[in-house]
């Protein structure tokens, strides 16, 4: 299925904002109930913007289903922010965030933003570049639920509670653009030079039989592979202040054979470092 055979389902409600985003997308936006329900579509309810994907598995014809979006407020964003490890984690270490140093990081593969929230949770402030227009509004969407649950409680308690003020802080220090990160690069980074540029491109390469999470299959599939990884590593080494950190799988080649000044390994994943200059601290 192509981007342009998705279509958005809106329940009533939110019939005006899907409509709008349904235009910008260039796709049909139908009201549920709907008689269709396509194996995959999106879903614009109270919970946000979904991407749905059903797929029928095995013999007996069972169907699994996926809900990819993004939430930052609570779920697994809530509990790596509160437990996942501070700047001991291999992502922090990776980019040079410590207590001492807060970098600016272009994030020019944001996807559902979830390393590039981490980070900013941790203190940098990130930029978030995402050029796939479904995978954007999907980043969107949960940029703006950040910022609601972030200015709801400020308005709405005496000052907000813990949890709150630190949302509203983090929401502070992210921004985004639906833009293609090697030519925000070239357009001259809107004046703002990233310390560190942290690139996670898709890895084509990718073991159809590895455990890849249903709802990562189904991203992949709206994504494709990004073969231009390799140029896009080029423009970031000439741009970044301090270093290009390049998220792998563990075991992977390096992205276009370019040989790290370091490495650093998690369970799944490798963070290669391109070292440009030595971190202040
Ligand atoms: C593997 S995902 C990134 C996941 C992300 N690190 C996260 O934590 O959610 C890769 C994303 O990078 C995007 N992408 C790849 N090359 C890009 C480029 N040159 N400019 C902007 N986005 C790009 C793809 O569209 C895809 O959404």
């Amino acid at each position: 299925m192509t981007e342009s055979e998705l279509v958005l389902l809106a329940c009533p409600e939110w019939r005006y904002p899907a409509q709008a985003l349904a235009k910008r997308l260039g796709i049909a936006c139908l009201q549920t109930p709907s008689d269709i329900f396509p194996p995959r579509y999106l879903l614009y309810d109270n919970a946000g913007l979904a991407l749905i994907e059903h797929r029928t598995i095995g013999r007996k014809g069972a169907v699994s289903s996926s809900r990819i979006s993004c939430d930052f407020v609570s779920g697994a964003a809530r509990h790596r922010r509160l437990y996942g490890g501070g700047t001991g984690q291999a992502l922090a270490r990776a980019v040079g965030l410590s207590s001492g140093f807060k970098p600016l990081v272009a994030d020019l593969t944001a996807g559902l933003g979830r390393d590039g929230f981490v980070l900013a949770s941790l203190g940098a402030r990130v930029i978030w570049l995402e050029r796939h227009p479904i995978v954007a509004a999907l980043l969107a969407d949960g940029l703006d639920r950040l910022r609601t649950a972030a200015a709801f409680d400020r308005q709405s308690r005496d000052g907000g509670d813990q949890h709150e003020h630190v949302l509203a802080e983090i929401v502070a220090r992210l921004s985004f653009y639906e833009q293609d990160g090697r030519a925000w690069l070239e357009d001259g980074c809107r004046r703002d030079t990233p310390d560190v540029i942290y690139l996670d491109p898709m890895f084509p390469g990718r073991d159809k039989s590895a455990a890849v999470k249903k709802e990562m299959a189904a991203f992949q599939e709206l994504v494709g592979g990004d073969d231009d990884a390799g140029k896009l590593l080029d423009a970031a080494l000439k741009v970044a202040r301090y270093r290009v950190v390049v998220k792998r799988p563990r075991g992977a080649l390096f992205l276009a054979e370019r040989k790290p000044t370091f490495t650093l390994e998690g369970k799944t994943t490798r963070f290669d470092v391109y070292s440009l200059a030595k971190i202040p601290r």
